[in-house]
């Protein structure tokens, strides 16, 4: 691992560094914040540990940086104590948004520095887990709401000990932890909490999102190849994974074991679909209600490995592509202004329309930084607007000159768009496609007749 460490105190940081590189880890120091920044723009470090009062660009500045043109890099911020991030007019709950893997306050010491570094083998950590069999007492904290995510209980492995702590929802910013993580989970707690309620969510601290995508990845994969569960139920775990993965990424940035995860989670879903037989009478009728945001990436995913599927691409690398590309086809709209980002198109002024359409090209200034990321992916990515007559965006290119997996991508995304706002299952979306000539044109017959096939049983082929 190649750690750059930013800080005021030279003598400190050149500790920190001496510790790492007897550990055979690679440490560098940056002087300030400008040097920080060329730095990280010329080599490639997978942590910063930035000091938000460094000089000569500020810890803020660097952050800003790094979180639009490097959000693969993990950032430790450091600060001299909670109170210069209120000096600051920095709020702690908003440090994940800018960026900040992890937060520590001074004075810390080499151990803890090393283990905060080393955190990134966190999301395996469920491996290793203790199986607990004592129940301990229930205990009620006040806890922020923002610092939880939930996840829907009959997603939760109950045959497997808790992998994070769980948590029932009291009322606002108030839980009750009902399973330490490790504990065997007890079947008389969960009714007492779930039998009557009507809130069926279990919630988990949001620093273990990425314990969960782990996990759900290894159980997913053993769940397709054992052939135990349902074609719905697959489904419904894809999307969970999906959604988690993609808010964590929309959160942390695209770091590599973000990537790892990324690709596991691309193989799982190919996996379903390739191997759900009644998986066309399903998704005929599929309805979408969570939340819409996280459920587009998904869908869009979905369906770009559907069309793919029935296109006959056989290439796991090509359906891995085509998958990857549709989770993060719209990551470029991270560098776009909020209220551009929460607004629908349709409301959009013309000068903010005009930004909106630089998204494709800002995605791919984000993944140009990211290792591991393949061309493949990075085109999809720019042209997943581009429609077939050339009134598309950002080259307006037109038929042949459109790469075909951005094709793919772009009728799904289009797809599950109007699915999504017209609030209709994907069999009465196509039929309105169908019908709707300009937009039919937009795509290619070929891609459109393998979406078509989505739907149609193989014997009915
Ligand atoms: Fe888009």
């Amino acid at each position: 691992m190649s750690i750059l460490i930013c800080d005021p105190d030279m003598a400190w940081a050149e500790k920190v560094r001496k510790h790492f590189t007897q550990l055979n880890l690679v440490a560098d120091i940056a002087n300030n914040g400008k040097e920080c920044q060329l730095k990280i723009y010329k080599n490639k470090y997978e942590c910063v540990i930035l000091d938000i009062d460094t000089i000569h660009h500020s810890g803020a500045e660097v952050l800003k940086f790094i979180r639009l043109n490097f959000p693969m890099i993990r950032v430790v911020l450091t600060v001299s104590s909670s109170k210069r991030l209120d000096e600051l007019l920095i709020v702690k709950e908003d440090l994940a948004n800018m960026g900040v893997s992890t937060l520590l306050i001074k004075p810390y010491g080499l151990d803890k520095i090393l283990s905060v570094v080393e955190e990134q083998n966190f999301h395996s950590s469920w491996k290793s887990i203790i199986e607990n069999d004592v129940l301990e007492e229930e205990v009620e904290v006040t806890v922020q709401d923002n610092e939880f995510t939930k996840i829907d209980l009959h997603l939760l492995s109950l045959e497997n000990a808790a992998i994070f702590d769980c948590y029932v929802r009291l009322t606002k910013n108030k839980y009750i932890k009902i399973f330490n993580r490790g504990d065997v989970f007890n079947k008389e707690r969960i009714a007492k909490h779930f039998s009557s309620s009507k809130d069926k969510s279990i919630y988990f601290k949001t620093k273990d999102r990425s314990v969960y995508i782990n996990f759900m990845n290894d159980f997913i994969l053993k769940t397709v190849k054992s052939n135990e569960a349902t074609t719905s139920k697959k489904v419904l775990l894809a999307k969970s994974l999906t959604e988690k993965y993609i808010e964590e990424v929309y959160t942390k940035g695209l770091h590599p074991q973000l990537m790892n995860e990324g690709k596991k989670v691309c193989e799982n879903m190919y996996d379903i679909i390739l191997g759900s037989k009644d998986l066309s009478i399903l998704m005929r009728d599929y309805r979408e209600n969570g939340n819409d945001d996280l459920a587009h990436c998904f869908l869009t995913s979905f369906f770009s490995v559907m069309i793919a599927k029935n296109l006959n691409w056989k290439s796991s690398r090509t359906i891995e592509a085509v998958a990857l590309g549709g989770l993060i086809h719209d990551i470029g709209k991270l560098k776009l202004d909020r209220k551009i980002r929460t607004k629908k198109v349709s409301e959009l002024t013309e000068f903010e329309l005009a930004q909106y359409k630089r998204h494709p090209e800002l995605g791919v200034d984000l993944l140009q930084n990211c290792s591991g990321i393949s061309e493949s992916v990075i085109q999809i990515v720019y042209q997943h607007h581009e429609y077939m007559g050339g009134d598309g965006f950002p080259n307006k290119l037109s038929g042949a000159k459109i790469y075909p997996l951005a094709k793919v991508v772009g009728l799904a995304n289009s797809f599950v768009h109007d699915m999504i706002e017209l609030n209709t299952n994907p069999l009465d979306t196509i039929k309105a496609l169908i019908s709707n000539r300009n937009k039919v044109l937009r795509f290619d017959p070929l891609i459109v007749k393998a979406l078509i096939s989505s739907f149609i049983k193989s014997e009915e082929k």
